[in-house]
């Protein structure tokens, strides 16, 4: 049996990255391995908690003696790694904590596979998933391609940028097995309310503001969580070491247009009179160095691995928002304690 430790999956993406391998290869046994900061919630995983190929090991990829141990303990033959702080306004406010996860982090966690894996490097794996953002942003033309430069600027994306710099590097200088992806905007289940799409749901159903940065006209490329598992899955098993792969589903939205379409639908869901919770937006100051437009070009993806995202925005926007209607408990659960304060400090002098 294969042992693969996924970290960071009691996240977003990471807890549909563990359900759709614990689900699919019952030939893996996965281990869990994530801190719990305020966006690792096991309540992601119900659902799988028990699954006779899973386990959960609390641990921060920071403590180097700690990942070790890890390695020792549990041999693993390969490491899908996104355990990282996530959020591109709280590395604006605190970005030391980024470069401590994100830098600090996939460094430890790459010296433990280069000691551990020595000799095996041809059929042990480190997949690194990253980001659109370290490509920096686009104008109003062109697309990200696997060869665009890269040229990050937000604390976030300079951080990701850097561990991923430092998964070729082990790849080059000490031939292990790595492969990367970068990824555009994800939506879906279980998205922690401090992002747009969940943060603009929440609002709407307490018909409170719903703050839209500047003019509302930066463009992001929306991918359903559940095609990004799957395109994970697929690089995981078919990829060639050493190879990067962009992930992205063809889908700019500027945020302006964007949140309209949310409130229609919101409006539909929950019996609102057309244009009542567009009423609810609310003009704010712009996040300081806001990238403007990002635009992933996935041919590579689809050419080579045959990865091709299996259903629409529209689709997967309703899915989402029915999904936060009937999981009131889990909204109210992450947006209490700890979270709620840092909302307060975040958004009271906007
Ligand atoms: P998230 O913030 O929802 O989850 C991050 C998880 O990592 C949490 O469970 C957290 O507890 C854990 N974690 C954080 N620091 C840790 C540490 N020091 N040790 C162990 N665990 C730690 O993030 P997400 O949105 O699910 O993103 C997951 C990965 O995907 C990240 O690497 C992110 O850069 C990348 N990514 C995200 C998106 C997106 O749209 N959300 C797009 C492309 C790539
Ligand atoms: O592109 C991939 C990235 O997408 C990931 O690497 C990040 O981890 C993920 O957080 C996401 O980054 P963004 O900054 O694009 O996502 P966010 O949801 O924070 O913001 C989306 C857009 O909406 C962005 O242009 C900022 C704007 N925005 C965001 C918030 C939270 C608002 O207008 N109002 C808001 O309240």
């Amino acid at each position: 049996m294969k042992k693969i430790i996924i970290t960071g999956g009691a996240g977003f993406i990471g807890s549909h990255v563990v359900r759709r391998f614990v689900t699919q290869h019952p030939e893996y046994h996965i281990v869990n391995l994530d801190k719990l900061t305020y966006a690792g919630n096991l309540a992601n995983l119900r659902d799988i908690e028990h699954a006779p190929n899973y386990e959960f090991v609390k641990g921060d990829i920071v403590d180097a003696d700690f990942i070790d141990r890890l390695f020792a303990t549990h041999q693993p033959d390969a490491v899908v790694h996104l355990a990282a702080e996530s959020h591109v306004d709280r590395s604006i406010t605190n970005p030391l904590e980024f470069v401590m996860a994100n830098v600090i982090g996939t460094v430890n966690l790459l010296n433990a596979a280069k000691k551990y894996w020595k000799g095996r490097y041809d059929i042990t794996r480190f997949y690194h998933v990253s980001t659109d953002e370290v490509y920096g942003t686009l104008g109003e033309d062109g697309m990200f391609t696997e060869e665009t430069a890269y040229d990050p600027h937000s604390p976030y994306s300079a951080s990701k940028a850097s561990s991923d710099h430092f998964v070729r590097a082990y790849q080059d200088t000490y031939g292990l097995n790595a492969v990367i992806s970068n990824c555009s905007n994800n939506y879906g289940s279980y998205h922690f309310p401090e992002k747009l799409i969940p943060l603009a749901i929440h609002n709407i159903k307490q018909s409170k503001p719903i703050p839209v940065y500047g003019k509302g006209e930066n463009i992001r490329d929306w991918l359903w969580v559940e095609d990004h598992a799957r395109a994970i899955e697929v690089i995981f098993h078919k990829a060639k070491s050493g190879t990067t792969y962009n992930i992205g589903g063809h889908n700019e939205w500027k945020n302006i247009d964007l949140i309209r379409l949310l409130c229609q639908i919101m409006d539909s869901k929950l019996g609102r009179a057309a244009g009542e919770s567009e009423k609810l937006i609310t003009f704010v100051t712009d996040r300081a160095g806001h990238d403007l437009r990002y635009a992933i070009d996935a041919t590579k993806l689809k050419n080579e691995l045959g990865w091709v995202p299996s259903i629409t925005f529209e689709e997967g926007l309703e899915k989402t928002v029915d999904w936060y209607l009937q999981n009131q408990e889990w909204l109210d659960d992450v947006t209490s304690g700890h979270y709620q304060q840092y909302y307060n400090d975040q958004y009271t002098n906007r």
